[in-house]
């Protein structure tokens, strides 16, 4: 049934980001576990054409090794404070300086605080006093001392500051502990950087999406039973704000059609709250005509017929029966061939068994063009979560549709990558016609 599938490619990036193409990256590695995957990092900033020099600290060089930074990186490791050679070739001030961004992954709780306290006692936290550059921290540590209100106080402060930070994931931990401390996957952290030079670059040109109009549905919605119950699901929006944001991070005059979530409202996208499937579909059909529409919203399938209009009592002696009505389909409403169609259309098909197959047929069902394919199964945490793991099926005229397995990422990643596949559909279409 399937006629294509790429898994995971760990040869080539995904996604291509010129924009990291000439950047210069001070990385500052601190002592922790994670420091390994800061290798996987400077390998990816070096494939976008990225140039990265990196600050080792000595709890760092236990546990990578300066010859393997310096061999993914093309440069020398700086590791001494007083160190007579660096001083005359690079001193530490302008080590500091030269460079875009400062990166720091990961960020332990030692060198978040004296960040805060602006202690300059070693190589690292001499440059990352001394730098007039943005710092981005990937924060990595156990859960407890992540959660201890001094590191939290400490981020405080160098988030007031103006410091970015990425992560840390909640998972299991190297300390065999499990809880918020996992340091940000490298995919993830190269996105914050991508995203970091997107925002501050001074003439972004016109970006890929420029034009274009994209609708996005998103979180549950809630159908009442009276003016005080109602019937709703697990959904907290945070798929589909994502790719709102990114969507209009691309360029797109986005419109977010959400339900009820606790979820900010993501920048430069026009916020369009509901709270029913019926006025989620007229909300939809009043932000068309769009180019591109994402319905990421878990709408509820019923809702209430004959809705009371008081509060159910229960002293009637009676347990109230509840009637259901099928509520519209708005991804297949929206689907459907006519002037006025998106062109391109995508749904979301959240499965817990049989993933891939049950979204091929969804895909044919609804008539909309793709279909992201999570698992939700019990143990996968991803109603509510962080995280997901999803397929990109593309329908295929005449043909079978071809299925694209993503590895397990951040719902932030899932978004951007979803807007980039996107921007790259809507492209190559102005490109042939
Ligand atoms: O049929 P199912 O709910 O599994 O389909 C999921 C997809 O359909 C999602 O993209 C969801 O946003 C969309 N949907 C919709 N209107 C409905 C039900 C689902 O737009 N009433």
């Amino acid at each position: 049934m399937v006629s294509q599938r790429s898994v995971g490619r760990k040869d080539k990036p995904v996604t291509d980001f010129p924009i990291l193409g000439g950047k210069r990256i001070l990385l500052v590695i601190a002592g922790g576990i994670a420091a390994y995957k800061s290798l996987v990092l400077i390998r990816r900033l070096r494939e976008h054409g990225a140039l990265v020099r990196v600050i080792l600290t000595p709890a760092g060089e236990r546990f990578v090794t300066p010859l393997s930074v310096a061999a993914l990186s093309e440069d020398k490791v700086y590791q001494e404070l007083f160190s007579l050679t660096d001083e005359s070739e690079m001193g530490h001030i302008r080590l500091s300086r030269a460079a875009d961004l400062v990166v720091v992954a990961p960020a332990t709780a030692d060198l978040l605080a004296k960040m805060a306290a602006g202690l300059a006692d070693d190589l690292a936290s001499t440059a990352l006093l001394a730098t007039d550059k943005p710092i981005l921290v990937a924060p990595a540590m156990n859960a407890l001392m992540w959660e201890h209100p001094a590191t939290q106080t400490n981020i405080g402060i160098l988030t007031g500051r103006g410091v970015r930070r990425i992560g840390p994931n909640a998972g299991e931990l190297a300390c065999g502990e499990s809880g918020p401390g996992r340091m940000a996957e490298p995919e993830e952290i190269l996105g914050a950087i991508v995203s970091h030079f997107e925002m501050a670059a001074p003439d972004r040109g016109p970006l890929p999406l420029s034009g274009r109009r994209a609708l996005v549905t998103s979180g549950p919605t809630i159908e009442p039973i009276d003016p005080v119950r109602y019937i709703t699901n697990r959904s907290s929006g945070r798929q589909g704000h994502a790719i709102a944001r990114a969507l209009a991070r691309l360029g797109a005059q986005t419109i977010l059609v959400t339900g009820p979530t606790a979820e900010p409202e993501p920048p430069g996208v026009q916020v369009i709250r509901i709270e029913t499937a019926m006025q989620m579909l007229a909300a939809c059909q009043g932000a068309l005509p769009a180019d591109i529409v994402v319905c990421a919203a878990a709408v509820a399938d019923w809702r209430v017929k004959g809705i009371a209009d008081h509060k159910l009592k229960k002293d009637k002696g009676e347990t109230p029966l509840l009637e259901l009505v099928e509520n519209p389909d708005i991804l297949a409403t929206l689907s459907r061939p006519g002037p006025h169609r998106p062109g391109l259309v995508v749904g979301f098909a959240a499965e817990t068994q049989h993933v891939v197959e049950h979204a091929i047929r969804k895909l044919a069902r609804k008539g909309c063009d793709w279909i992201v394919a999570n698992d939700v199964g019990a143990g996968t945490g991803t109603f509510g979560g962080d995280r997901n793991t999803v397929h990109i099926l593309r329908a295929c005229h005449g043909g079978e549709p071809t299925v694209e397995d993503w590895p397990e990422l951040s719902k932030v990643s899932v978004g951007e990558r979803l807007a980039v596949a996107i921007s790259d559909h809507v492209l190559a279409g102005a490109s042939r016609s």
